[in-house]
């Protein structure tokens, strides 16, 4: 979590670091901050709330220099105050720095720190690597030098920025674990947590753990973690892939359901040899594991469904947070596929590193290209449905839920059959986000003051009850709990009451007349039922209709209208879908 940025080039710097630092604003906005230095000064503005609120009262944009660096912070370690907001400094202000991560060590840091006598302002981790720096630079090293020995003692993950009133105009950057990339513009360098973030770069480098990035307004130099120069390979960024907005859509969130049936037909569009040459390693692995968290996790285990239906290939998704208390029966033998949107989420990224060590295949379903997951992957399968921005994943979901079914498929050498499916499908689901728009918002207005929903349904349409509770405690803060439909009377049962919402999926496949005898018994005890299906039934006080469609799509089709669902009953209760309460697109702490 957490968004940092640096400029350094022949542009005044904080106007083209404010408009970066908006686009990362989807990694945490409990507060933000800049420093920029001129003519031998560092000034600095920063404050807790939102970004456009904090430029509002202190105008980040007119800080002086051409550079500068910022952040926006989701709090770990102290609380959400200006003390606590980026960037952070030594003792004499002359050393600014950015962090996103966790300093596991540094409470131990920070009091040796004070014994030599620095002196601290804020409760947070990151003020230790200000200091750290300061005294790597008394002992006479450069400043690239003490950046990297500091570097060398913190423990945890991070990626940071800093600059120094000593070194005008240089700006460095270092990482370990946690995302960095640097980007070569026309007229100038940056460095930042993602390349949505970059403007105008022609080419962009990702350095590995613990290489550091030095930074000039006519180009960079990278040292390696022995402080040797080394060459980095760099890549040409299309900036096109990168641009996003809102269009005429008031949030993000309602833009990304709305593109669902264009994330399922990107998502077709795919490499069928490395779909085959992978199906063909999943048959092989002795086993398959699946690594995910959230909304990632419910793909995969719609996945684990599709494997085991279409390719008769079983296998496990163990959430990602879990993956380390399994990692002694991962091997050489076995597959993992990792997913994961942002392609950063330290859980992820945690597990992976335990089975990469373990000797096992990793192949990842990504949709940020560049992302740290991909490129600790043996392969990456992309999802190529463009920036996802709203906290709550939406479209990425639908995405790869189409790449599971698309790799299902290939393993039985059925590919381009699958593509063809996922097509209409996408065409169905348009209809059906169309069609379905005025009723959801009808529910939304009549559930409004409810604090409790549940939703039910069998096999591999179970994961999309989970899903559609996630989404709505997400952005609604409404409780909600989603249950393989035949559980409810193993306890949950228990909560039913009179006018109780309770969503029954149950599209017309081998699920439906258990999940509508299920129905039946939590509408016994007064329930209400908002039935999603393509046929209707008398149990249904509210029909959700979705189209028939071919059995294994179901989940890709009836998991629209619940996002929709989500979405207005936040808009219904007055919170902002698209940024949450306590949470940040990108989780990149454990
Ligand atoms: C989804 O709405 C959530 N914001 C969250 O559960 C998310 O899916 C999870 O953090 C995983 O993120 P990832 O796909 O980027 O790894």
């Amino acid at each position: 979590m957490c968004g940092i940025i640096g400029y350094t080039g022949k542009n005044r710097a904080a106007p083209i670091v404010l408009q970066g630092l908006r686009k990362l604003e989807y990694r945490g906005y409990d507060s933000a901050g800049m420093a920029s230095a001129l003519n031998g000064a560092l000034y600095f503005k920063k404050a807790a709330g939102k970004i456009d609120d904090i430029d509002k009262k202190y105008e980040l944009g007119e800080l002086p220099g051409n550079t500068a660096i910022a952040h926006t912070r989701w709090a770990t370690h102290g609380g959400v105050t200006q003390e606590n907001a980026h960037p952070h400094t030594d003792c004499k202000n002359s050393i600014a720095v950015v962090h996103n991560g966790i300093v596991d060590n540094y409470q131990e840091l920070r009091s040796a720190l004070i014994r030599k006598g620095h002196v601290f302002d804020s409760e947070t981790d990151t003020e230790v690597i200000p200091h750290l720096i300061e005294e790597y630079l008394k002992e006479g090293n450069t400043f690239e030098q003490a950046t990297r020995l500091a570097s060398q003692k913190l423990e945890g993950s991070y990626a940071f920025i800093v600059i120094s009133l000593d070194t005008p105009g240089r700006i460095l950057a270092i990482r370990k674990d946690n995302p960095l990339v640097i980007g070569i513009g026309r007229h100038g360098t940056f460095a930042a947590s993602d390349t949505l973030s970059l403007q105008e770069c022609e080419s962009v480098v990702f350095p590995d753990d613990g290489e550091l990035a030095i930074l000039r307004s006519d180009g960079v130099d990278f040292l390696d973690i022995e402080g040797e120069q080394i060459e980095k390979e760099s890549s040409t960024l299309d900036m096109n892939n990168y641009q996003y907005d809102k269009g005429s859509y008031e949030y993000f969130m309602l833009k990304e359901i709305m593109e669902e049936p264009q994330a399922i037909r990107a998502a077709t569009i795919q490499d069928e040899q490395i779909f085959t040459r992978l199906a063909m390693d999943i048959l092989r692995a002795r086993q398959v594991v699946i690594t995910a968290c959230g909304t990632s996790r419910y793909a995969a285990l719609v996945g684990r469904y599709l494997f085991s239906d279409v390719a008769k290939k079983f296998c496990d998704v163990v959430m990602a947070s879990e993956f380390e208390y399994f990692s002694k029966s991962i091997d050489g033998s076995t597959l993992v596929i990792a997913v994961s949107q942002s392609g950063e989420t330290a859980d992820v990224i945690e597990g992976i590193k335990r089975a990469k060590a373990n000797g096992a295949q990793i192949v990842s379903i990504v949709n940020r290209y560049g992302s740290v997951l991909s490129r600790m992957s043996d392969d990456v399968l992309y999802l190529g449905c463009g920036p996802e921005v709203a906290v709550a994943a939406t479209k990425s979901m639908v995405s790869q839920m189409a790449i599971f079914y698309l790799l299902a498929y290939a393993m039985r050498n059925e590919f381009k059959i699958a593509a063809n499916n996922l097509r209409h499908l996408a065409d169905e689901l348009e209809r059906t986000l169309k069609g379905n728009g005025k009723g959801i918002v009808r529910l939304a207005e009549a559930f409004k003051d409810i604090e409790d929903f549940y939703y039910v349904a069998r096999g591999m349409n179970s994961p999309i009850a989970s899903e559609a509770a996630l989404k709505l405690k997400e952005i609604s803060y409404i409780h909600a709990e989603g249950l393989p439909a035949g559980e409810l009377k193993h306890g949950t049962l228990a909560l039913i009451d009179d006018g109780t919402p309770v969503v029954v999926l149950c599209p017309n496949d081998n699920t439906f007349s258990d999940t509508i005898s299920n129905g039946i018994e939590a509408k016994a005890r007064g329930a209400y039922i908002i039935g999603v299906s393509d046929i209707e039934h008398e149990l249904f006080d509210f029909w959700i209709k979705i189209p028939h469609v071919d059995g294994f799509l179901y989940p890709l089709i009836s998991v629209a209208p619940l996002h929709l669902l989500a979405y207005y009953l936040a808009l219904k209760r007055g919170t902002d879908p698209d940024k949450p309460r306590n949470l940040a697109k990108s989780v990149t702490v454990k």
